[in-house]
């Protein structure tokens, strides 16, 4: 069933983390909705803005959210890391939820915006993920900015200023694979945990982090782990094989369910350590 981002965090807790998964296209849709139902659990697809402009709000978002309204557990759909405003209250106009990132904006600018969007979505009955603090590298791994590390000062009044319903942090997650061992600093986590009591803080960058990290960053506060780049490897590895076998196939059904397995695979081992079960 599809259900509100706001609503998904009724299923979180000290010990449960709800896996927000990127989806590009039917396959990375169907392999995700599988998961969440083999492991019945609920989840999150998320859809990059600029893969949104690709796909159209109307067909991939439209397919994401029939898809999610079919679905036997509760799921949400919402946008990733949107900046543009126009475009982001079409998506709420047409029932998506959304990230706004004003995160590379002054701050000031950064909370009248994610207000006014606040708004917006709460007028439609949507909700609302913003974002404090700087990130490593851009969700697509390609451009390298300068990491922000989140204060606790700035979580809290980021979040009484603007209304959101979820908060992103930086606390030294990158997007992409990360450089060495993944080093995230499980203090701030649980600092600005403790500081915002029942606002439930996101940790993007998720791929690519050690089990431990994963369960100490829950345990500290995280309720939303945001995976992109290991499910993509999965597709990007699958796919690779299948087109390089002595006979390359041609036949799209002799590819896009074994891809699909390939991505809900990835996502159910995930699905599993966020709820503790592995
Ligand atoms: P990864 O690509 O590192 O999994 O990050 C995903 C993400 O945070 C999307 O917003």
């Amino acid at each position: 069933m599809l259900i509100t981002l706001k609503e998904i965090f009724k299923y979180a807790n000290k010990d449960i983390a709800i896996g927000a998964f990127n989806i590009h296209n039917l396959e990375f849709i169907k392999g995700v909705v599988s998961a969440a139902e083999t492991a019945n659990r609920p989840c999150i697809m998320m859809i990059n803005e600029a893969v949104l402009k690709y796909g159209g709000i109307e067909v991939l978002g439209g397919a994401a959210l029939a898809a999610a309204r079919k679905s036997s557990v509760d799921m949400a759909v919402m946008v990733d890391h949107g900046s543009d405003i126009d475009f982001l209250k079409k998506c709420l106009d047409f029932g998506i939820d959304v990230m706004f990132d004003g995160s590379h904006l002054p701050f000031e600018e950064n909370i009248s915006t994610t207000k006014m969007m606040a708004e917006y979505a709460h007028e439609r009955g949507l909700s609302i993920e913003g974002e404090i603090g700087q990130l490593g590298l851009s969700e697509d791994g390609d451009e390298e900015s300068e990491q922000k590390i989140t204060t606790v000062n700035e979580a809290v009044t980021f979040t009484n200023s603007t209304g959101i319903d979820v908060l992103a942090i930086s606390v030294g997650n990158v997007h992409g694979f990360y450089k060495g061992e993944a080093k995230i600093n499980v203090l701030r986590i649980k600092e600005i945990s403790n500081a915002l009591k029942h606002m439930p803080i996101v940790m993007h960058g998720g791929s690519d982090i050690p089990y431990t990290t994963i369960r100490e960053s829950i345990e500290a506060g995280i309720r939303k782990f945001n995976i992109a780049t290991d499910l993509k490897q999965a597709y990007a590895i699958k796919m690779y094989e299948l087109m390089h076998q002595k006979e390359m196939p041609i036949q799209p059904l002799q590819l896009f369910p074994v891809v699909a397995e390939a991505v809900s695979k990835v996502a159910l081992e995930k699905i599993k350590i966020f709820s503790s079960e592995s």
